[in-house]
């Protein structure tokens, strides 16, 4: 048997905040963000929408995308490192929303976080813990955003993804996978005093060029494959420049890749996820394609998965 995703969901919120809305507040340009970033907007949470808020929206749509009843649920694990407050986590949050008691916990891997959550309710799938694991990609960044520093609050919006994994049938779900962390880079991209994202973004965008290229082929010949047999790449929402490097590295031409960083901006933890649903939705992912899931963040932490859609 394999375990793969049977239902997702995403939610965003519905204020846009576009560049020119920041030229007015920001010494920057819509030119500048466009050019260096490829982000045109982003959405941001309204005062009183909270993380768990979102984490419950978007995993409302994929529960009933995956057919199953909240109680079903044996684990649910809530990528985010903007949650409502430290404790209880956003993951004890849905349990309580949705009037279950399961094991419940928040990962904390940055921008990799939903691929880390993908790949530990693999291990509880396969030994046979739990039917169902819930995985959740949820971040209101622009809480924990610097409005006043152009070089960071550029770059990041809010929103949620949700998915729905179980076993499902051999040679299907993920074939693969890649998880590492290096904290002498920690110094790079990290939340300050003032509990503010602080970012070296020459050093991030140097690590993330290297990195996200290297773990998507590694996670492609981990599962015996080649590039070539990659079908669509969603690689996380950081910036185009940093994407595109990645696409180029495996050979893809542009329509394979997936692309939401000009509307969303960078989510975190939501962006990979959010990304998937969106490229399901539109169906541009089929039954049987080779998906390569890749992403990197804070920590400095990275991840990848080879997935085979389909039950
Ligand atoms: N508007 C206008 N100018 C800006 C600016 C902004 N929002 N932000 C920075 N600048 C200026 C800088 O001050 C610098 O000026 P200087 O040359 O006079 O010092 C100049 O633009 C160039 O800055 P530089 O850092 O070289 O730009 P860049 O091409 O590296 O792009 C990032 C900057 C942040 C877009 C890029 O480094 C990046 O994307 N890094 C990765 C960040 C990331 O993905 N973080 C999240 C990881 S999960």
């Amino acid at each position: 048997m394999g375990v793969g995703i049977i239902g997702l969901g995403k939610y965003v919120p519905e204020k846009v905040l576009t560049n020119h809305d920041l030229e007015s507040v920001l010494d920057t340009t819509d030119e500048w963000i466009r050019s260096r970033t490829g982000i045109e907007a982003r959405h941001i949470a309204a005062d009183d929408e909270n993380t768990s808020h979102m984490a419950i929206k978007a995993t409302q749509i994929a529960i009933d995308n995956a057919g199953i009843k909240p109680e079903q649920i044996g684990l649910i694990l809530v990528a985010t490192v903007s949650p409502d407050q430290g404790f209880p986590s956003v993951a004890c949050q849905l349990t309580e929303h949705f009037g279950i008691q399961c094991a419940a916990m928040d990962i904390a891997a940055a921008c990799s976080g939903f691929i880390y959550g993908l790949v530990t309710a693999q291990q509880f799938l396969e030994n046979n813990s739990y039917e169902y694991v819930l995985v959740v990609g949820v971040e209101k960044l622009s809480k924990v955003t610097d409005w006043n520093d152009r070089n960071t609050a550029i770059l990041f919006g809010d929103g949620a993804c949700a998915a729905v994994m179980t076993k499902v049938s051999e040679g299907r779900g993920i074939l693969a996978s890649e998880l590492g962390a290096d904290g002498s880079g920690g110094k790079h991209l990290y939340l300050n005093e003032e509990n503010h994202i602080a970012m070296n973004g020459r050093e991030v965008f140097k690590f993330a060029v290297r990195q996200m290229g290297e773990s998507a082929v590694q996670v492609l010949e981990k599962a015996g494959l080649q590039k070539e047999d990659c079908d669509f790449l969603i690689p996380h929402q950081a910036n185009i420049r940093i994407m595109e490097a990645a696409r180029e590295r495996l050979n893809l031409p542009e329509e394979k890749m997936s692309k939401t960083v000009h509307k969303y901006g960078n989510t975190s933890a939501a962006s990979i996820g959010l990304s998937l649903a969106e490229e399901l939705e539109q169906g541009k992912i089929k039954d049987d394609d080779i998906v390569v899931l890749v992403g990197f963040g804070g920590g400095l932490t990275w991840g990848a998965v080879t997935i085979r859609w389909g039950k």
